[in-house]
């Protein structure tokens, strides 16, 4: 099996080259590109990622190139983790929003905006060319914004999963409390990627009890604390909205929050430098401890669990991906691009029935699709009024003067990395 990911120089591939160490016996690669135009982090990553499979006695192959044909060539999946401009756009993305008294984030409001109207037509570049090398093959995206970026691969026709950890991480957490082993623990996730709902976890499957007023009543306080939310409103909600919720529960609050401290781009900026310090040492041969800090945790082992299903091969029944609509949620259009609990297998993701929506959940969700409608059609045909239709539209913009200033300052901030600014 040979398995490519783009952007393989990212800081993050040893937490994704340790998943596949240890989980080879799920995804057993042969052969793992990473591709990426920058040869020096390349070349670090790429030298530690050798050493995790040594250590570990993996005797797959890595490979490291910057010519994604070659890298492409008769990969059964492609894994996709692209950062078009690097953490300095993300940094951009995180500041000119807090000048309208909007939330600055790569994924949410303005920011994700920018994002994703960088992203989308390189992505899509990628993709033709994978689709070219190998029809067959399976692209994995955790591209962000992972909503956006799987709607314009899979209205272009690839064959195109979007993934996201905010799932598993739950999945995770959530067997921590209970006691349980993570496999135990079913999710009934709800949304759009980075906007997401709880509304049961379940014990043994998507048919088992539903523990999570016993969750809640025992253990609130933990999971308010980490979701920075009160713990009356949870308790008040019945759910758990996932960490990105407080962009739009707590906005005023993130906002005056995010004007005052530095910019999560800037803390990863830092962390990126002394990643690759480490990376260089050759007697480093596993992860560092400082990735944790780092919000991918546990993307390896969702990536290898989607992997490994798509392949035909292991992988658990059903995960939480990102996949087309097609009727789940009746109030969305059937080409929305959902995050929910999926079967899994060589076909590709077919989303298991989710149950009535409160409309306290489904009114946002509906409100953010036709956001992302709006921002795709930016991202694919340019042009300021598309980008004003898209801000306009946005929940957490809504109001025209935002609109028009936030219209702006992305384009100016973003024209080297836009073909029609
Ligand atoms: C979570 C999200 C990812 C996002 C990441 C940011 O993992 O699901 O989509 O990219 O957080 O983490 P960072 O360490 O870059 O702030
Ligand atoms: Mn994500």
């Amino acid at each position: 099996m040979k398995l490519t990911v783009v952007g393989g120089g990212s800081t993050y591939t040893p937490e994704l080259i340790d998943g596949f160490a240890r989980l080879r016996d799920t995804l057993p690669v042969e052969e793992l590109v990473l591709v990426d135009p920058a040869a020096d982090r390349l070349e670090l990553v790429g030298g530690l990622a050798r050493r995790i499979f040594a250590k570990q006695g993996h005797g797959g192959r890595v490979v490291t190139t910057s010519d994604l044909d070659a890298a492409v060539d008769g990969a059964d999946a492609v894994l996709l983790q692209l950062r078009v401009g690097g953490q300095a756009a993300r940094q951009q993305d995180e500041t000119w929003p807090l000048e309208c008294g909007c939330v600055g984030q790569e994924t949410t409001g303005a920011g994700g905006l920018a994002k994703a109207l960088r992203t989308v037509p390189v992505v899509l570049d990628i993709a033709e060319r994978v689709r070219r090398a190998n029809p067959d093959a399976w692209i994995i995206d955790f591209t962000n914004p992972v909503g956006i970026v799987t709607r314009a691969l899979l209205q272009a026709g690839h064959r195109a999963v979007g993934l996201c950890n905010v799932a598993i991480g739950l999945q995770r957490k959530f067997a921590g409390l209970l006691g349980v082993t993570p496999a135990d623990v079913h999710l009934d996730h709800v949304g759009l990627n980075h906007l997401t709902w709880e509304t049961a976890v379940r014990l043994g499957g998507p048919e088992g009890e539903d523990v999570l007023p016993r969750l809640l009543a025992e253990h609130g306080d933990t999971v308010a604390a980490d979701l920075r939310l009160p713990r009356p409103l949870l308790d008040r909600l019945g759910v758990v909205p996932s960490y990105y919720l407080r962009y739009y529960y707590a906005h005023d609050e993130v906002v005056d929050e995010l004007r005052t401290k530095p910019s999560r781009a800037a803390e990863v900026a830092e962390m990126e430098r002394q990643l690759l310090e480490m990376y260089g040492d050759p007697a480093l041969d596993e992860k560092p401890e400082l990735l944790a800090k780092r919000g991918g945790a546990y993307y390896s082992e969702a990536a290898v669990d989607l992997a490994a299903a798509l392949l035909g091969g292991a992988g658990s029944p059903y995960q939480v991906v990102n996949t087309y609509n097609r009727g789940t949620l009746p109030f969305l259009p059937d080409d929305a691009v959902i995050e929910v609990p999926a079967a899994v297998g060589g076909k590709g993701a077919s989303p298991l029935p989710v149950t009535d929506v409160d409309p306290l959940y489904a009114g946002l969700m509906a409100n953010v699709t036709a956001y992302e409608d709006l921002a795709l059609d930016a991202a694919l045909r340019g042009g300021r009024d598309r980008v004003f239709r898209a801000l306009l539209a946005h929940p957490l913009v809504g109001q025209y003067a935002y609109a028009e200033q936030l219209t702006d300052r992305l384009i100016a901030h973003n024209r080297e990395h836009l073909a029609w600014a």
